[in-house]
C-alpha cells in the first residue's frame, strides 16, 4: 500500500493551482455548496473548524468570509502549504492555529469541532485508514456538528486501476490551460498517491462510525461533497 507523498505533491502545487482557478475539479460550485451548509447549519452563530489537509486554504477562505468563526484549525503535512494558509486566512476574525501534522494524528487531539472539514485530501489515505478518520472524527464532532467531506470518490464498479485510467483520461481532456507534461505530472501524481474509495464504502465507514449521513451528496463527476451528523 503507497503512503502519500505529500513532499512531491507540492512539487506540482503550482499545477494545482492553476486547475483550481480553471475550476476544473468543481472547487467554485463545491465552495458555494459549502457556503449553503455552513448558512443552514449555523445561521450566523459562531463555529468552530478542523481543516484536515488544508492545503494553502485558498478555496476555503473564501467560503468562510462574513461568517462567523470562532476558531480556525488548519492541518497539512507540507509545511509551504501552511506558510500559504497563513496568508490566505489572514482576515479570519477568530483564532487562527496553523500546524504539520497527520490527519489521524490531528483528530486523536482532545478537542471538540463544530465543524469537521476535509477537502481532497482523504483520498490519500488507504481504506482501513479512512475508517480510522470516521471513528475518530465522530469523537472530535460537538453534538450537533458537522462532518463535511470534499472528495474524489470512485465509481461503485470502478477498481482502483480503472479509476486511474478513467480520471487521467477525463482531465487530460478537461484541463486545457495545462501543458502536455503538467498533465503527466498530475497523472503521475494520481496513479502513485490516489487511492478513492466507492461512496457506499464511505457511507458505511461513516455509519459504522455512529455518524448520521445527513444529505447523500453533491457529486459533480467523480467530485463528491458529503456531510454527516451525530446519530
Ligand atoms: C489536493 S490538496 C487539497 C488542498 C485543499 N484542501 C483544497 O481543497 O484545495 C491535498 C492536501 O492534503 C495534504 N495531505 C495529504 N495527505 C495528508 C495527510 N495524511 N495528513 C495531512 N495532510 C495531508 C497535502 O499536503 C495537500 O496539501
Amino acid at each position: 500500500m503507497s503512503e502519500p507523498s505529500p513532499a512531491s505533491f507540492f512539487d506540482v502545487w503550482d499545477t494545482y493551482q492553476k486547475v483550481v482557478s480553471g475550476d476544473y475539479m468543481f472547487h467554485h460550485e463545491i465552495g458555494a455548496e459549502l457556503r449553503k451548509f455552513l448558512n443552514a447549519q449555523f445561521d450566523g452563530r459562531s463555529f468552530s473548524i478542523l481543516d484536515l489537509g488544508c492545503g494553502d486554504a485558498a478555496t476555503l477562505a473564501p467560503v468562510l468570509d462574513g461568517m462567523t468563526v470562532r476558531r480556525y484549525k488548519g492541518v497539512d503535512l507540507s509545511e509551504a502549504a501552511l506558510a500559504l494558509a497563513a496568508e490566505n486566512l489572514k482576515s479570519l476574525a477568530g483564532s487562527l492555529e496553523l500546524m504539520r501534522d497527520h490527519i489521524l494524528a490531528a483528530l486523536a487531539e482532545e478537542a471538540q469541532y463544530d465543524v469537521i472539514y476535509s477537502s481532497f485530501a482523504l483520498h490519500h489515505l488507504p481504506t482501513e485508514q479512512k475508517a480510522e478518520f470516521f471513528r475518530l472524527a465522530a469523537q472530535r464532532l460537538e453534538k450537533g456538528g458537522l462532518l463535511l467531506l470534499v472528495d474524489v470518490v470512485r465509481e461503485e464498479d470502478e477498481t482502483l486501476e480503472i479509476y486511474h485510467q478513467h480520471y487521467c483520461a477525463w482531465l487530460r481532456g478537461r484541463f486545457t490551460a495545462l501543458s502536455a507534461d503538467e498533465k503527466d505530472l498530475i497523472c503521475d501524481h494520481i496513479v502513485n498517491n490516489d487511492l478513492p474509495d466507492a461512496s457506499s464504502v464511505l457511507h458505511a465507514q461513516a455509519r459504522a462510525a455512529g455518524l448520521k449521513v445527513a444529505t447523500r451528496g453533491t457529486q459533480f463527476g467523480w467530485h463528491w461533497l458529503l456531510s454527516f451528523t451525530h446519530a
